[in-house]
């Protein structure tokens, strides 16, 4: 039988994998939280980046940070993401300031929690139309973007409750599984142009969105995780480099689990 040798990639190849040198970012919900977390990971990697939040102070606070921080560039862009005008507008503002957008990251978002029968409607539909109608404009307006210079890689921020289910997180439940949904449909449709898509579910991580828990609802979470702890804001920022990058150059429509064991049990 004749053994097949293939040649492996250069040590620098292997070392450079993860590097982001020149392209660029858009990040939306990037003023706070996790965006912020994943915002700073992917400047430390030469990206430069457009940070999104509908908080026009807390985008232009970022910005700073990073581009005083990193050294690349870093744009603040005021933006809604659930508003059709703001998504285009800011799309078309990045691509002239920044350039053609290399990383996608679909981040903004929040969450209510009670049972389902004591939601409003108008409470139910502010959660489908930050998560699932924000991800879907965006992927849309850079997306076809991505399609026409052939390359790209879009990461949308579900939760390990787009997988699983738990108590009186119904309309959020329902948007992060359409998000998960969502990811896998355009990983398919976009293959053929050269763009990854790829979803990150995180479990419980310490930001302002949880910090808004109750003590009982942290201590059990705390409890319950097999890591024993919230995660950190600056523990996305390796999954996010990573799918961001030629480090996961075969992986389209997987959902990246971040939980601390949650889901594992
Ligand atoms: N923290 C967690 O444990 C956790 C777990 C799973 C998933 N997530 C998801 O991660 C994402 C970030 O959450 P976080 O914990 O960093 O929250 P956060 O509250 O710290 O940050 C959310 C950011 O999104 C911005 N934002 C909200 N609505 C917006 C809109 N309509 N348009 C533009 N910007 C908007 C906010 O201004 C804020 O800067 C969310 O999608 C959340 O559902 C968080």
């Amino acid at each position: 039988m004749t053994e097949l040798v293939t040649a492996l990639p250069s040590a620098t190849a292997v070392r450079g994998q993860n590097d982001l040198t020149g392209r660029v970012a858009l990040i939306t919900g990037a003023g706070s939280g996790l965006g912020r977390a994943m915002a700073w990971g992917l400047a430390c990697h030469g990206a430069n980046i457009a940070i999104v939040d509908r908080d026009a102070a807390i985008a232009e606070r970022c910005a700073r940070e990073i581009s005083n921080g990193s050294g690349t560039r870093a744009l603040a862009v005021r933006a809604d993401v659930s508003r059709e005008d703001d998504v285009e507008n800011a799309t078309n503002r990045v691509l002239q300031d920044l350039g053609p957008i290399d990383i996608l990251v679909n981040n903004a978002g929040h969450n209510i929690r009670k049972p389902l029968i004591d939601f409003s409607l108008a409470e139910f539909d502010s959660l489908h139309e930050v998560h699932v109608r924000g991800t879907f404009l965006f992927c849309r307006a850079v997306g076809r973007t991505m399609q026409a210079q052939r390359r790209g890689t879009i990461i949308n921020i579900a939760s390990v409750l787009g997988h699983i289910a738990a108590k009186n997180v119904a309309p959020y439940a329902a948007a992060k599984a359409a998000i998960v949904q969502l990811t896998k449909v355009l990983a398919l449709e976009f293959a053929e142009h050269g763009i990854r898509v790829n979803s990150i579910a995180p479990g419980y991580i310490d930001t302002p969105l949880t910090r808004q828990h109750a003590s009982d609802v942290r201590d059990r979470i705390t409890r319950t995780t097999p890591l024993g702890r919230f995660g950190e804001a600056r523990e996305l920022i390796g999954p996010v480099v990573f799918l961001a990058s030629e480090a996961s150059s075969f992986i389209t429509g997987s959902s990246l689990i971040v939980d601390g064991g949650w889901t594992a049990q």
